[in-house]
C-alpha cells in the first residue's frame, strides 16, 4: 500500500497530537545543534537570495520550526560575521523556508504556529543596518505536499536541506510480505524486528529504493555545494537486518514486542482477525551505516562530511543515524 495514502501524524494539539507527542523527537533535535551549527559553516553562502532551506518531513511543525528558527539564525550569524570580518554593510539575503509533508499532514496546525512564529518576530525583531537579522523566524515560509521520495521542489534551487526523524519510514511495504499466498508472507507479525531473515531483506531492498529516490531527487534540486542534514533511525549490525534493534534495547523499544502484543490483545478480544493484523506492516526500517553510506556513494552528487552512527557515539542503537 502507499505510504502517501495511510500515513499521518496526529494533528492540532489536542492530548495525544504530534505536536504534544513529539517529545523524543524534540529532545533528539536539540542534541543535534552543535552539528546543525557546525554543518552551517561549511556552506558556501550566496550573495544574493533567497536562500532556500527545505526541512523534508516536518509534520505537524513545532520541532520543525525549532530546527529551521536554529538553521536561519547560523546562517544569519554567519553573514553578520563576514560582514564585520571585511568592514562592510552586513547584507543577510531573504531566506525562504520549505517545510514539506505527506498530504494527510495537518498542515493548518503548521501554518498557525508560522502565523504566531512570525507575529513574535516582527514585534522584536532588531534590525542591523536595515535588514531584519537576528531574529530566526525573519524567513518567508512555504509548505508543500508530497513524499520526499520524489522531486517536489526546483531544479537547483536548495542551499540547506534537512530531514530529521523520518528517512527510517519506508515508501511502501513490499506486497510479498502481505501477500498470504506469497512464501513471504509475514504470518503471525506485524514487523520484522527479530523474525524471519529473507522477509526482513525485503523490506531492506524496499528501504535502499527509498533512500536511492531521496537522494537523487535531492541531487537534482540542490544548489551545487548545497547541504543535506539528515538524522534518522539507524541499526547497529550491518549484516543482519531482522536485528532493527540491539537486543539490550529491545525491552524499551516500543514499536517492537509491544506493538506486536497490543495487536495479539485486539485478536484474542475478538476486536480484529489474525488476517487484519497480517495484513498490517510496520512501514519502518532501521538502515546500517554501511547502507547509507553505499547508496550516497552509489548517487554519486554527494559528498560525506559527516557520518556517525550511534555505536561510534557510542550512543543506544535504536538512536539516530546523522549524515551531512
Ligand atoms: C517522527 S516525524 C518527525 C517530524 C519532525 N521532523 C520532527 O523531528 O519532529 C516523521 C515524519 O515524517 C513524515 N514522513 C514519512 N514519510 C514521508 C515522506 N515520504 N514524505 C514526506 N514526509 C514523510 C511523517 O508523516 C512524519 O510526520
Amino acid at each position: 500500500m502507499d505510504q502517501a495514502k495511510f500515513i499521518a501524524m496526529v494533528g492540532g494539539d489536542g492530548e495525544f497530537s504530534y505536536q504534544r507527542m513529539g517529545v523524543l523527537q524534540a529532545h533528539a533535535g536539540r542534541r543535534l545543534e552543535p552539528l546543525m551549527a557546525e554543518t552551517v559553516k561549511h556552506m558556501s553562502l550566496p550573495e544574493q537570495g533567497p536562500l532556500h532551506i527545505a526541512d523534508f518531513g516536518c509534520s505537524t511543525g513545532r520541532n520543525s520550526i525549532s530546527y529551521m528558527n536554529f538553521i536561519v539564525k547560523c546562517i544569519t550569524d554567519r553573514y553578520v560575521e563576514a560582514g564585520e570580518n571585511n568592514g562592510h554593510v552586513t547584507c543577510v539575503p531573504e531566506m525562504l523556508v520549505s517545510f514539506n509533508e505527506l498530504p494527510g499532514n495537518d498542515f493548518n496546525t503548521l501554518s498557525q504556529l508560522l502565523a504566531s512564529e512570525a507575529k513574535d518576530a516582527k514585534d522584536l525583531a532588531p534590525s542591523i543596518n536595515g535588514a531584519d537579522v537576528g531574529r530566526a523566524s525573519s524567513y518567508f515560509s512555504a509548505m508543500v505536499g508530497g513524499s520526499f521520495y520524489n522531486r517536489l521542489l526546483p531544479k537547483e534551487s536548495i542551499h540547506f536541506a534537512i530531514s530529521i526523524f523520518c528517512l527510517h519510514w519506508m515508501s511502501q511495504i513490499p506486497a510479498t510480505v502481505t501477500d498470504m499466498s506469497s512464501p513471504l508472507y509475514n504470518e503471525g507479525r506485524s514487523w520484522i524486528l527479530g523474525g524471519n531473515p529473507t522477509i526482513a531483506r525485503e523490506f531492506a531492498q524496499q528501504s535502499m529504493l527509498d533512500l536511492d529516490n531521496f537522494l537523487d531527487s535531492r541531487a537534482a534540486e540542490m544548489v551545487p555545494g548545497g547541504i543535506v542534514f539528515a538524522s534518522f533511525v539507524s541499526r547497529h549490525d550491518a549484516a543482519n537486518p531482522e536485528n532493527q534493534v540491539n537486543p539490550e534495547c529491545r525491552p524499551r523499544f516500543s514499536l517492537g514486542p509491544d506493538f506486536e502484543s497490543a495487536w495479539n490483545d485486539l485478536i484474542d478480544d475478538g476486536v480484529i482477525t489474525t488476517e487484519t493484523r497480517d495484513t498490517f506492516n510496520l512501514p519502518l526500517y532501521a538502515r546500517s551505516k554501511e547502507e547509507v553510506e553505499a547508496a550516497i556513494i552509489k548517487c554519486g552528487a554527494f559528498d560525506i562530511q559527516y557520518l556517525q552512527s550511534p555505536v561510534d557515539a557510542n550512543l543506544c542503537p535504536e538512536d539516530e543515524l546523522t549524515v551531512a
